[in-house]
């Protein structure tokens, strides 16, 4: 059996009452993303460039009579039962769905409870956005069944603030934008401070995206992920003595670290340095993109890594061991960890004639290297959040 069928079924044994008079509940299909580069940049204001992946979390959704919230985690075998007027954390994967119903009664929306049953393909944990793509799959499920005309970027903001206020992680903005707004073979150029964006044709002849699992869970990366922005806002408020008129990173220099961090601040500098560095990177490798030079945008890749390992201290062994390893594949063009970091992802662009040789020298040299076994996906490119049926 199918996910698609398997969740159907799940929802139509747990719920025959809703179904009888619904018959079916309404499927939606959430993606989670890659990032090609421009990592860390969304919360100060920066660019980044990812696009919605084949990879996806599944909800099937009807509504309730009542004011009850039921809902089933298929693939962790999980139940929760809830009521719309008692959201409050329950600090478990139940906050993904609760936090985005808050958010919709806080914005004053009328609606009734509602079944809910996900399960889906994106592995947890392993940085490609499973909890941005469930979040927007409940946001885009309300505003389907209770006909509520909410257009996709204040879906995307009320997935956003459900995980920063009731699940508590300060992320940006780009994965629930990627997730949402994804369109088939494009990537998107998001300005994080306009919110502008562009969708650039992926014209990658001959060229896969390839993710390759450390299998490494990123558990640290809650703390240390409101660690970075915490230093990079303090390096903000440090220049802002100087420039007054500096609102983020977005506004800084590199003569501007140098001259006033580089002695005094040495961290905050670092950490500063490569922000301003991977957005110039970005604007490099989207220029490189323009120009079918897909070899200089493989570079930037490496060196956006190289700042991640070094300048921002988000990487890990394993991550640096896969990006190591990728390297001395020809035929490889680029590769570098992607997402929050300490575990999840890496993302490489290789030549197809060379998918194989690929595949089998990181899976032995992972192996040998760390122990772990790796998982490689070769990435479609794909549209955003959608009803399936
Ligand atoms: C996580 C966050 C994003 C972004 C990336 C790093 O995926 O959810 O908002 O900050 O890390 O680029």
């Amino acid at each position: 059996m199918d996910l698609l069928t398997q969740l159907t079924s799940s929802y139509q044994q747990a719920f025959p009452a809703e179904t009888a008079d619904l018959q079916t509940p309404l499927l939606i299909c959430s993606p989670g993303r890659v990032n090609l580069i421009g990592e860390h940049t969304d919360y100060n204001e920066g660019f980044v460039l990812p696009a919605a992946i084949d990879k996806a979390i599944y909800l099937a959704v009807g509504p309730r009579a009542d004011d009850e919230l039921h809902f089933i985690a298929h693939d962790l075998n999980k139940t929760f039962q809830g009521s719309l007027t008692d959201l409050t954390p329950t600090h478990t994967w139940a906050d993904y769905l609760l936090g985005v119903v808050a958010q919709f009664r806080q914005a004053g929306h009328q609606f009734s409870g509602f079944n809910c049953v996900f399960g889906g393909t994106i592995p947890m944990g392993s940085g490609l956005s499973s909890s941005a793509a469930l979040e927007n799959g409940v946001g885009f499920a309300l505003n389907e069944l209770f006909h509520l005309g909410i257009d996709r970027i204040t879906l995307v903001k009320r997935s956003q603030r459900a995980e920063n206020e009731f699940v508590g992680a300060k992320v940006g903005i780009m994965d629930m934008f990627a997730s949402m707004m994804g369109k088939a073979d494009h990537v998107i150029k998001l300005d994080c401070r306009s919110l502008d964006y562009t969708y650039a044709p992926l014209q990658m002849n001959g060229i896969s995206i390839v993710l390759c699992d450390s299998k490494v869970k990123h558990s640290l990366v809650t703390s240390e992920y409101n660690t970075r922005r915490a230093e990079c806002e303090a390096g903000v408020r440090f220049l802002q003595t100087f420039y007054p008129e500096i609102r983020s990173l977005r506004d800084v220099t590199m003569p501007m670290l140098d001259q006033h961090l580089r002695d005094t601040e040495p961290l905050i500098y670092r950490r500063c340095a490569y922000v301003v560095q991977e957005n110039q990177r970005l604007l490099d490798g989207v220029a490189a993109l323009e120009a079918d030079d897909i070899d200089t945008f493989g570079q930037l890749m490496y060196g956006s890594h190289e700042g991640l390992s070094h300048w921002y201290e988000v990487s890990c062994p394993e991550l640096d061991i896969l990006v190591d390893i990728a390297r001395q594949q020809p035929g490889v063009l680029g590769a570098r960890m992607m997402g929050g970091g300490f575990g999840g992802c890496t993302i490489n662009l290789v030549r197809e004639e060379v998918l194989e040789d690929f595949t089998k020298l990181i899976t032995e040299q992972y192996k040998a290297r760390t122990g772990k076994d790796t998982y490689l996906h070769v990435c479609k490119i794909q549209d955003g959040t959608n009803v399936i049926s």
